[in-house]
């Protein structure tokens, strides 16, 4: 029986749902737990020793990965491990499981299973993109579910899926990450954009962002130029007083399917499940 561990980052929501749903599929025969990227920047290395497989999800931006998660990879010492990737995105990323599985392969996993799910979109303050209507999630559920267990079935069947590696999905993920990866990180960086008139000073913010990219500064808060682009922050204020820089403040903030994102259930569900004086590697 593999020991199967997930990392996933999410900013609002879509990515730790999906995880869950796979996290959940495999647990009804084999064992997973659950880990947030935010939560593991400096000792994932330390858990990934104890698992036979480890699964990474992220949300895709431009085709290509947050920066977060680029960090994520970053500090990872070579692992000979299975490994599957999952992304989800709102239109379209053309390879995006596949450009996260080319990072992983970089460390040393063998990637074998890679898999896209299509979510609501987090973008929330480009009028463009605005979405007025209620999205239908128990729709969105329902489809989660059942291409969580497809992919799931394949992972511990052993059968191959790499969803995102044809000559197509390369060319299509190539025409947004070429363009979206040429942009300035100094730029990007430094977004958030914060109407202080707006802003009640209330700090969910500042608990939220997973790089610690806002502050308070006598009972002011201010961004730090680290801002990776989550969107969590814009869509969690609860005076819509954030946006990004080219963006307007949000009439329809996004919480994610089903129920609000909320940092607690995801440092509840970001542990080891067995004690590791239980573990025979330890
Ligand atoms: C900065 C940024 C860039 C994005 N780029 C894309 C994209 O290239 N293609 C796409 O289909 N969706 C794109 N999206 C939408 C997200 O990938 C999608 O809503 C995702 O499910 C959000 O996941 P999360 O809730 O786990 O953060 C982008 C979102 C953001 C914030």
């Amino acid at each position: 029986m593999p020991r199967i561990a997930i990392f996933q980052f999410s900013g609002t929501g879509n990515t730790y749902f999906v995880a869950k749903a796979i996290c959940e599929a495999i647990r009804k025969t084999d064992r997973c737990d659950l880990f947030a990227v935010e939560n593991h920047l400096a000792d994932a290395d330390r858990l990934i020793e104890r698992y036979d497989i480890i699964g990474l999800g992220y949300p895709i931006y431009g085709s290509s990965l947050p920066l977060i998660v680029f960090r994520f990879i970053e500090a990872l010492s070579t692992h000979q491990k299975k490994a599957f990737t999952f992304c989800t995105q709102l239109l379209f990323s053309g390879d995006g499981a596949a450009y996260g599985a080319r990072q992983l392969e970089k460390k040393g996993f063998v990637v074998l299973w890679q898999e896209h799910f299509r979510m609501p979109n987090n973008i929330t303050d480009l009028r463009l993109l605005e979405r007025k209507k209620p999205y239908d999630f128990d729709r969105i559920a329902r489809y989660v579910d059942r291409r969580a267990s497809r992919f799931v079935s394949l992972i511990l069947s052993g059968r191959e899926h790499r969803r995102g590696s044809n000559v197509g999905s390369l060319l299509l993920g190539l025409l947004q990450r070429v363009p979206f990866e040429a942009m300035d990180p100094a730029v990007l960086s430094e977004a958030v954009r914060i109407d202080q008139d707006r802003c009640v000073r209330c700090g969910e913010c500042v608990a939220l962002c997973p790089v610690s990219n806002l502050r308070r500064i006598q009972d002011e808060i201010f961004p730090q130029k680290r801002c990776t682009l989550c969107y969590r922050c814009v869509n969690h204020c609860p005076t819509q007083a954030i946006r990004l820089a080219t963006g307007s403040y949000v009439k329809f903030p996004y919480h994610g399917p089903k129920s609000a994102f909320s940092i607690k259930t995801v440092q509840e569900d970001d542990r080891y499940s067995d004690s590791p004086s239980d573990d025979p590697s330890t």
